[in-house]
């Protein structure tokens, strides 16, 4: 996924595209560049690195003023991360300039014909393909729009783009297909950006463009047109967050504020959505009347990373409080699977950014088998939420940190909120939802508790933060705790770390363990305890460094580990959102100990928007 930012008005483009840009970054950052017009000409900068990288490496002021520019930050899929990859790209005049997000499928051939054409190509991106195209299509008579136009009906894949070139020195031309882009709207100024958050600062006015639309921006307007250039009229929508939401504040990292944030974020996502009354949840978003509902015989849940651990979490408790069976599935074998989806099948596609290449693939795989296909995600407008049947945002607001932590805790209290509606229409008894109801409205308190012990947890993470290698132990709905919080120990610190059953230890991995190996395991007081704590005996037996997480007042535990953290009692299904909290703080201090970018992992994105 890549960050891209446009600006045309009355102010100079420079510091507001370079500051927009910043607010990207998390979505891409090997690269960055921009291209303005500087006394009507087109001039373009580029750098390899972040974008702080790229403003060192800026000419003087003078050469950088003009009030309308593009910018972008990269994260490499085609040709490797440098200053030539990096866009913008130019055509071979160095007149037109593009920045693009997504990804161009049919670039090969593409290329081939401009080369035979006589274009010279410069880089190995596939991007480059498009603004040879545009420049291949400018001739006297046909205007930049025009050429835009036939170059995206050659183009096949996804692309969310913007174009800028001193043949039209007043114009920005965007076009979206598969590849967010949103026009902010202020006060004879615009922008465009592939997300709010670039451009919050300056207004909260703004259109969610949709696919095969392409925008001209004016000093005087814009005005969006279909691919058979045809006006299209879009309601103006306002942003109902601030810029607060996506600043630090006194956090040193997104990461540990978006932590921080889940006893609000949680509440956020049942918030309005329970019955007590009946001890049942009302999903509204899922657009299906209850009869419907009722004849729901399967559930799939696709998705991703974090998102496939919270689905794994679902299918315990869906199953667990309505008994209909559940797959869980992930999004990139689901897609090329050919998967049997049977009638009265629910798919469910989870998605924080709700734009992951393979969950959107997936989810138009089901569709085209004719199923039911919701969307649970947390972006509004995003791909996942225009193009599903219905589904339900998870209001876990603005997430940056990479690695993602409270849109997970809120998609598990959305997987709660389902089980308990879809058990509650089947043998689910009023106090049985009535006592997930209660029990679940405490849960952020609960946080709150476990939060306290931050600093705590950090003096732990000092004894493990020079390992090789970890070991992460669940069972039940815990085992998938146990992925995530491998998973976010991985992709932060760099230290490989496997989530594993903890019954599984005894074929293979057992042999791992010594006095070199860190071995978190997720053992609250639940009905596996027993069989839990017996495994940890036979960890611990061969010497590894236990930290366990256990449910407060349970010193038997504590006897056996280096280091124990306490999470309060709650219900068995509702544990992991206990449970992921220490293991999201283990990993967040493992990781700053060590002095990595916590926010932006190296190699990573906040979405992977390709295959
Ligand atoms: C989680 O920490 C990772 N950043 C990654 O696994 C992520 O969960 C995955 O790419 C899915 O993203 P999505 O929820 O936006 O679809």
């Amino acid at each position: 996924m890549c960050g891209i930012v446009g600006y045309i008005g009355q102010r100079n483009a420079l510091p507001i595209v370079i500051e927009a840009l910043k607010r990207l970054e998390y979505r891409g950052y090997d690269s960055s560049g921009i291209a303005l017009i500087n006394d009507n000409k087109l001039a373009v900068y580029k750098k390899q690195g972040k974008i702080v990288e790229l403003e060192r490496s800026l000419p003087e002021p003078s050469k950088c003023e003009g009030n309308i520019a593009i910018a972008h930050t990269r994260w490499a899929t085609h040709g490797e991360p440098n200053e030539i990859n990096a866009h913008p790209h130019t055509d071979c005049t160095g007149r037109i300039s593009i920045v693009h997000n997504g990804i161009i499928e049919n670039y090969k051939p593409l290329r081939e014909q401009l080369i035979k054409l006589g274009h010279k190509f410069v880089s190995q991106t596939d991007t480059e393909v498009i603004v040879h195209l545009i420049e291949q299509f400018m001739t006297s008579e046909s205007c930049l729009e025009d050429a835009v136009y036939e170059t995206t009906k050659r183009l096949e894949g996804t692309y969310g783009l913007v174009v800028l070139s001193d043949h039209d020195p007043n114009k920005l031309i965007a076009v979206r297909k598969g590849s967010p882009l949103i026009i902010g709207i202020a006060d004879n100024e615009y922008f465009i950006a592939s997300d709010v958050s670039a451009i919050i600062i300056h207004t909260k006015r703004v259109i969610y463009m949709q696919d095969n639309e392409i925008c001209v921006l004016t000093h005087e307007g814009f005005e969006i047109t279909n691919i058979d250039r045809a006006k299209v009229k879009h309601e103006i929508s306002v942003v109902d967050w601030d810029i607060s939401a996506i600043e630090k504040g006194d956090f040193k990292h997104f990461m540990l504020k978006e932590i921080f944030e889940q006893p609000v974020t949680i509440n956020n996502a049942y918030r309005g959505r329970i019955d007590e009354q009946m001890g049942t949840a009302r999903l509204g978003g899922l657009n299906l009347p209850l009869k419907e509902l009722r004849r729901v015989k399967k559930v799939h849940l696709v998705a991703c990373g974090t998102s496939f651990h919270s689905a794994m979490i679902g299918k315990y408790i869906i199953e667990d409080l309505s008994r209909i069976p559940v797959n869980v599935e992930y999004a990139s074998e689901y897609r090329y699977r050919n998967p049997i989806i049977p009638e009265d099948t629910l798919v469910f596609v989870i998605s924080q950014s709700g734009e992951t290449a393979d969950t959107l693939a997936a989810m138009r795989e089901a569709k085209a088998k004719g199923a039911t296909v919701l969307g649970i995600t947390n972006v509004v407008g995003s791909s996942i939420a225009r193009e599903t049947d219905g589904g339900t945002y998870i209001h876990a607001g603005s997430e940056i940190g990479v690695a993602s932590t409270k849109a997970f805790t809120s998609q598990v209290t959305i997987m709660v909120l389902l089980a308990v509606f879809l058990g509650r229409m089947r043998s689910l008894s009023p106090v049985d939802g009535m006592e997930y109801i209660r029990e679940l409205d405490k849960i952020p308190g609960k946080v709150e508790r476990i939060l306290a012990q931050n600093e705590a947890i950090r003096e732990i993470a000092k004894s493990i933060k020079d390992s090789t290698n970890a070991l992460y132990l669940g069972r039940g709905v815990n085992f998938p705790v146990a992925l995530e919080g491998a998973l976010k120990l991985k992709e932060i610190s760099y230290i490989h770390a496997e989530g594993y059953p903890a019954a599984e230890m005894k074929h293979g991995p057992i042999a791992l363990i010594d006095e070199n190996m860190p071995v978190v395991a997720v053992a609250p007081r639940d009905p596996l305890y027993e069989k839990v704590y017996s495994n940890l005996q036979e960890v611990r037996a061969r010497k590894a460094r236990l930290i366990t997480i256990a449910t407060e007042g349970d010193t038997q535990l504590e006897q056996i580990s280096e280091h124990t953290i306490y999470i309060p009692d709650t219900l068995s299904n509702l544990q992991p959102l206990l449970a992921v909290i220490p293991l999201q703080l283990l990993a967040y201090h493992v990781a700053d100990l060590r002095g990595f970018d916590v926010d932006q992992p190296r190699n990573l994105a906040k979405s992977v928007t390709v295959e």
